[in-house]
């Protein structure tokens, strides 16, 4: 295989990129973006609700759609964190048993009530010469209903909510209750705008794209009305005109705690598209940003080009001495999830540590064993963090396997489980999902978050003692765990847990 040399000065412009796309769009992300079939489905609209877990590339999609539509002369409107407040919405709003005022329903209104007002102002705002006809129209209703640009977006939604709230609950005769609510559920107040918008939008292509959902989940009753209210909103909103398209990005594991979306599943099923990474990509990655990384550092574009990922890691990670040629690749990938932040960062680890130790290029195998530890420790606690709502405590049960081997036949496991369930291995934080559980719950659990691996069964090779290879749950969509006999803890929380490997195993 033909080998690639970078010079040790390339060290210090090496860059794998910040660790989330909002910060990496700044720092080349864009020309090292490694286009999915996902990002093509997405920026295509044939799916408009974006799934993955944490640092598995939904803003990094988001993003890029962003910046190639406004550099196509589109509009983009993004919606982030600072605009919603699960902590406000839920000291704002009533709760669902104050009456029967049916929040999903209202939190939907609200929301297409938000999404058709932030369009219109998009295309009201000032260069776009709406002077005539429908344009005139929307820049009126604009001027005179949501003048005041100082108002975060949330509010129009808020008071939305606010007035249905106060029908619902208010003192009105019957009558004129459902009339008023009625009306506000058929957004009567904007309605005769939408044939003027379609007009409009046959001219002027809008995206709009809702990031970042989870940050501030409180797993309420408004977060979860908030978010499965956005979904049925951007359904009817999607419908409008082929030039209009909202965009959601969501967390797995937080769709999966909102019971109205996946009871619902087979509504939005078409539009859902999961991100998932090989091997392969998550190296096409990594060589991308050394290319690039080269190429600011006045390195020979067509010498770079034709070098392909491999020799490109290996001009940056030394192989394992006496291992196969990519062995410090796999070495690395073994120990993620394969969750491009997560590469990213041990990659980044590496060369910080590496940096101060040993300046050279390509680096040595042991800067990865240097970097693992902290990378370990970090990825153990994130990952427990992540599903702090779900399984709080999560980290002590991780912590129960410190120092064991990495190793466990179904049985030992189940046993070792069952101790966790009946608290005779005395947890923290646990009791409101632990005592719950039964065993082999508890290793779903575990398995589902990536903790354990498993053994398919007739995987078994006889010729390796029946040792065939252990999947994580990032790497099969389907597997029957209840068949499965063997298990190992992932390699990425074995360092800091000091998870030992048994000899020849
Ligand atoms: N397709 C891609 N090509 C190149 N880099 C990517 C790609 N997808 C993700 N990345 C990089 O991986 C890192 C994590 O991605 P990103 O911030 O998009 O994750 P996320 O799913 O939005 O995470 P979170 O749930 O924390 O918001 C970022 O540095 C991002 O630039
Ligand atoms: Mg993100």
């Amino acid at each position: 295989m033909p080998r690639l040399v970078l010079s040790p000065k390339i060290l210090d412009g090496l860059d794998f990129g910040a660790p989330s796309a909002e910060r990496d769009i700044g720092r080349g992300l864009e020309k090292c973006f490694v286009e999915s079939a996902a990002y093509h489905r997405v920026h295509s609209g044939a799916k408009t609700v974006l799934l993955g877990n944490r640092g598995s590339g939904k803003s990094a999609i988001f993003q890029v759609v962003a910046k190639r539509e406004r550099t196509a002369g589109n509009r983009v409107i993004e919606l982030s964190p600072e605009d919603y407040s699960y902590e406000l919405l839920g000291s704002t709003m009533a709760a669902e048993n104050a009456g029967s005022w049916a929040k999903h329903g209202a939190y939907a209104a609200a929301w297409k009530y938000l999404l058709y007002v932030l369009v219109m102002k998009e295309i009201a705002r000032k260069g776009m010469r709406l002077t005539k006809g429908a344009g005139a129209e929307i820049n009126g209703y604009i001027r005179n209903n949501h003048a005041n640009v100082q108002m975060g977006r949330l509010s129009v939604l808020v008071s939305y909510l606010k007035r249905l709230e106060n029908i619902k609950l208010g003192p009105i005769e019957a009558g004129a209750k459902t009339r008023e609510l009625d009306r506000l559920y058929k957004l009567e107040e904007i309605h005769s705008l939408l044939p003027g918008l379609k007009k409009v939008l046959d001219k002027q292509r809008v995206t709009i794209v809702v990031d970042e959902l989870d940050r501030g989940w409180d797993s309420s009753e408004d977060a979860k009305a908030f978010v499965a209210g956005l979904f049925q909103a951007c359904v009817t909103v999607n419908a409008l005109h082929k030039n209009l398209s909202v965009y959601i990005s969501l967390r797995r594991e937080l769709y999966d705690d909102i019971p109205a979306l996946y009871e619902d599943a087979q509504k939005y099923r078409d539009l859902l598209e999961t991100i998932r990474w090989s091997e392969d990509s998550l190296l096409e990655l990594i060589a991308k940003r050394i290319r690039y990384s080269a190429r600011e550092m006045g390195y020979d574009a067509q010498v770079l080009d034709r070098a392909d990922d491999l020799t490109c890691w290996n001009a940056v990670f030394a192989p394992v001495p006496g291992g196969p040629v990519d062995g410090s690749f796999r070495y690395v990938v073994d120990r993620t999830l394969y969750r491009p932040r997560e590469i990213i960062e041990f990659c980044t680890t590496v060369l910080e540590v590496a940096r101060d130790r040993t300046p050279t290029l390509p680096l040595p195998y042991e800067a990865i064993r240097w970097a693992e530890r902290g990378y370990s420790e970090e990825r153990t606690k994130d990952i427990a963090a992540e599903y702090r709502f779900q399984y709080p405590g999560l980290l002590g049960v991780f912590e129960v396997f410190r120092g064991r081997d990495h190793a466990f036949e179904r049985e030992e496991l189940q046993l070792l489980c069952l101790e966790l369930v009946l608290g005779e291995i005395p947890t923290s934080r646990t009791s409101s999902w632990l005592p719950f559980c039964d065993p082999d719950g508890l290793i779903e659990i575990l398995w589902q978050t990536g903790f354990l691996t498993a053994q398919p069964v007739g995987d078994a090779d006889p010729a390796d003692g029946g040792r065939g290879a252990f999947i994580g749950v990032h790497q099969v969509q389907h597997l029957n765990l209840a068949a499965v006999q063997r298990f190992q803890v992932h390699p990425m929380f074995r360092a800091y847990l000091g998870v030992q490997r048994r000899n020849g195993d």
